[in-house]
């Protein structure tokens, strides 16, 4: 008789006590106005409650159409559109790690803790990054961008769309891009908090490589991921002699299951279907009405925040709306105002990476008015609460002034 060591009756882990979900999440969800994860649709919820085969018939039509959709979304006719499971930093390091190995040369445009992050990830491949250095609050000149390319004759340029640290908008991505494709280098773009909430034209821009998470303007679960290379980047995919180090995120293993119906890992096949649906509001929404909503949403809402009296954070000429950061006034943390926002009025907003700043965020389902009144109102209200003197009036009266297009 073969023995084991495993005392059943007495497992050396003992079985945990834990306490149930009903137990654990608040009775009365939380309204998730911070910088991500964001409110799901119910359409999206829906899908997400389901699993399927990961290959086979269903499971091919929906991947195509995902990649159909998230071409448009894109705003581009390459082929080479994947998804990721995983955060908006796998799809990142997807890009990175395909694109730049040992001695890549990688200039990165550093505006501040998530433009950063790609940097490392190409130190990470053992390339050659040098960081263009941005002040906070600002984006870098296109005279500076072209001395820097000069100097350093990057083979890939890494910028985000979207700072959503410090909520600085680079808003001269069209002519990075250009000045970097002038110089023959190839262009990444980490749109993970930006993309459906403003243009972003890959294809017309001449963009190389674009990533985005689910779960910000896409209005989708946390973990699914997007990605699409430009014909030149699947080039020089396909090119490289060094395989991937990162197995998951390798494109030409994740073509087989994103192009050819085959198998690279068992797909998250709920948060795929989740992707599916986001997408496909999106499309049924339109681009240019998605953008207009959440322009018009944004703008009420620092329009509300400044009538509060309080200050906001990055200055009006590079100012993000995605994602819309308030400074703390003082005396107070960003600490103290998500929880006591979040513990009275149940309203959930971001700090920033010790910042002195609070964030809302604006992506997809944020952006309606319901939303966004009880959000200034709530944070209004927290001020007040933590001792604060604002004019919350004033504050909701701007928001509607802002929505209805100052009637
Ligand atoms: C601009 C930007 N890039 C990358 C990321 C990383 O995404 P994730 O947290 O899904 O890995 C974020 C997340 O907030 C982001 O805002």
């Amino acid at each position: 008789m073969p023995t084991s060591s495993f005392n059943v009756a007495s497992p050396a882990v003992p079985c945990p006590v834990v306490e149930s979900l009903d137990a654990i999440l608040p009775e009365e969800p939380l309204l998730m106005m911070g910088a991500g994860p964001v409110p799901i649709p119910a359409a999206v919820a829906k899908a997400n409650t389901i699993v399927i085969n990961h290959l086979g018939a269903t499971m091919v039509k929906v991947i195509s159409q995902v990649k159909t959709m998230a071409r448009y979304v894109f705003q581009t006719h390459s082929k080479w559109v994947l998804g990721v499971a995983g955060p908006g930093s796998a799809a990142m390091e997807m890009a990175i790690s395909n694109l730049a190995w040992e001695g890549t040369r990688v200039l990165s445009i550093k505006n501040g803790f998530f433009s950063g992050r790609m940097a490392e990830m190409g130190r990470r491949v053992a390339a050659q990054v040098s960081v263009l250095e941005v002040a906070d609050r600002s984006v870098a000149g296109l005279e500076q961008i072209a001395d820097a390319i000069r100097r350093e004759r990057p083979e890939i340029v890494t910028i985000v769309q979207g700072e959503t640290s410090n909520t600085v908008w680079n808003y001269q991505l069209k002519d990075i891009a250009a000045l970097a494709k002038a110089a023959g280098a190839l262009v990444i773009i980490d749109a993970v908090c930006t993309l459906s909430t403003m243009p972003l034209a890959m294809d017309a821009w001449g963009i190389d490589a674009v990533i985005t998470g689910g779960q910000k303007g896409l209005s989708s679960i946390p973990g699914v991921s997007l990605i699409a290379f430009s014909d030149a980047a699947w080039e020089r995919v396909k090119g490289r002699t060094a395989p991937n180090a990162h197995w998951c995120l390798d494109a030409s293993l994740a073509e087989n299951f994103w192009h050819n119906a085959g198998y690279h890992y068992t797909a998250p096949v709920s948060g795929v279907l989740a992707l599916h649906e986001a997408l496909r509001l999106v499309c049924a929404e339109t681009l240019e009405k998605r953008f207009a909503r959440h322009l018009k949403c944004s703008v009420a809402l620092q329009e509300g925040v400044m009538a509060l009296g309080l200050q906001l954070y990055a200055p009006k000429e590079c100012r993000l709306n995605s994602v819309v950061g308030i400074e703390v006034p003082p005396g107070l943390s960003p600490g103290d105002v998500c929880a006591h926002i979040s513990r009275q009025h149940q309203v959930e907003i971001s700090g920033s990476f010790g910042l002195p700043i609070v964030r809302i965020g604006q992506m997809g389902e944020q952006c309606r008015e319901h939303n966004l009144f009880r959000t200034v109102h709530a944070l209004g209200r927290t001020m007040v609460d933590l001792g604060v003197k604002v004019d919350l009036p004033a504050g909701v009266a701007a928001l509607e002034r802002g929505l209805s297009g100052g009637k």
